[in-house]
């Protein structure tokens, strides 16, 4: 019989812990080990499949991770700062590995992951999508080819609830055409143009944010020459799309040594 990973979903009923819940119970090699809340949620004792809409996995969700430890053999991890600096502190004491999707960790909180991952092997990822990770690699390459000759535009479009722009990962994109042409992007970026904006410099790159109705995430980068123009394009039609790359993180991590590793280790992109 071949051995699966069981994988524990923190944050079980959050919105991309559904996700995950659903992910990881329709993965090969992957069975759904152990859910979590918060110990005063509502969703304490509740089936952790029913509550991601796919029918009884027979996973009940417990009110903390120390609760289930001899369950999982990896926790996925799409909560809140504090908490998953919580659940590091139970997978360091009991050797279990991580994919961390969580964002918005300081620099001090980053710094935890690292003194972790000494002991433990950690995938973090604050874009898990598999295209995504793919596009920062093909941007990488257009740079190096095209760069320098090229005007650089990005164009992010996302739904009204979304509250920051450009998009982080929009900003990403940014940082990996920036270091491949050498160029430093807080000095370069323009964000937006109005007026009389005056002719485009060459070594600038701009950024274009759209807002509007419920569109899930779509990025475009242009390398725009004389007489041609190479575009770069992801569009995210679900929240699913995370789900599937942590998921394929968690298969990858299961045999790897203490580290820190982001998705284009998984991918094999580096
Ligand atoms: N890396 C990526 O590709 C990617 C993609 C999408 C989202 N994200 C990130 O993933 C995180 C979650 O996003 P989301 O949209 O799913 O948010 P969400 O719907 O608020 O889900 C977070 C869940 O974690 C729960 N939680 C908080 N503290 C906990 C604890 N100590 N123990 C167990 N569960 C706890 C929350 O419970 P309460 O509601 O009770 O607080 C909630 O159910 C965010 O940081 C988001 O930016 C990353």
């Amino acid at each position: 019989m071949t051995k699966t990973t069981r994988v524990a979903i923190v944050g079980a009923a959050g919105r991309m812990g559904r996700s995950l819940v659903k992910a990881v119970g329709e993965a090969d090699g992957l069975t759904l080990g152990a859910a979590t809340e918060r110990p005063d949620s509502q969703y304490i004792g509740e089936d952790a499949g029913v509550q991601a809409g796919m029918g009884r996995l027979g996973v009940a969700i417990a009110g903390g991770l120390d609760e289930v430890v001899d369950a999982f053999d990896l926790v996925i991890d799409f909560t809140a700062p504090r908490a998953t600096l919580g659940h590091l502190e139970i997978c360091r004491a009991a050797g279990k590995g991580m994919v961390i999707g969580t964002t918005g960790l300081g620099a001090e909180e980053r710094q935890r992951l690292e003194e972790g991952a000494r002991e433990i092997p950690i995938v973090f990822a604050p874009n898990m999508s598999v295209g995504v990770n793919l596009c920062f690699k093909l941007l990488e390459l257009a740079a190096e080819v095209l760069g320098d000759e090229a005007d650089i535009e990005i164009i992010e479009a996302h739904h009204r609830h979304k509250v920051d722009a450009p998009s982080g990962t929009a900003l990403r994109m940014g940082e990996v055409v920036a270091e491949a042409l050498g160029r430093d992007l807080q000095a370069c970026a323009v964000y937006g143009r109005e007026g009389r904006s005056g002719p485009r410099e060459r070594q600038t790159i701009g950024f274009e944010t759209i807002r509007a109705g419920d569109i899930v995430g779509e990025h475009s980068v242009w390398f725009a020459l004389e007489g041609e123009r190479v575009e770069i394009a992801h569009k995210a039609s679900s929240r699913m799309n995370f789900a599937l790359g942590a998921v394929r993180a968690a298969g990858w991590l299961s045999t790897q040594s203490p580290g820190l590793y982001d998705m284009q280790d998984v991918l094999g992109l580096k």
